[in-house]
């Protein structure tokens, strides 16, 4: 099983960017934490950042036909973006959207997502621990 793991923009900044909402540890040492867990299942992940909704949207496309699963976090791309809601759809890859924080208890606008209706489904608030869970219902789903 493959699963791509992508993740949007200023998410390239965690460790620095707002610790109290989004925790201190790094994208690398969140990706290697990933890694080892789904290596543990017998799962392949790769990783894709980007903050260029374009690059997210190619990224998506290319996953077709290369991986089972998809685990994205949008970030603010979440609550705008259109573009990356129809790759989804287009390439039927099933995905599971991944939020750090719990955006429901945040502002107004961060609780409208214009790409969990067309995921399995969404994990908020578990901070980091949110991509593992994705990993298991991944697994789960796709057996
Ligand atoms: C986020 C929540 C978004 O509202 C925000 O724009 C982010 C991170 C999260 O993981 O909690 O950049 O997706």
């Amino acid at each position: 099983m493959r699963i791509l793991v992508v993740n949007g923009p200023n998410l390239n900044m965690l460790g620095t960017r707002e610790p109290e909402k989004y925790g201190s540890k790094t994208l690398a040492q969140i990706n290697d934490e990933i890694k080892q867990f789904a290596f543990e299942k017998g799962i392949e992940v790769e990783f894709f950042q980007s903050n260029i909704e374009g690059e997210i949207v190619d990224k998506i496309q290319s996953a077709k036909g290369t991986f089972d699963g998809l685990i994205l976090n949008p970030a603010a791309y979440t609550h705008t973006s259109v573009a990356i809601r129809d790759a989804l759809l287009a390439v039927q890859i099933p995905t599971i959207e991944v939020h750090l924080s719990n955006v429901y208890s945040r502002e107004d606008f961060r609780q409208t997502t214009y790409t969990a209706g067309v995921c399995l489904g969404q994990i908020a608030g578990m901070g980091d621990y949110g991509y593992k869970l994705a990993i298991l219902a991944l697994a789960e789903k796709l057996k």
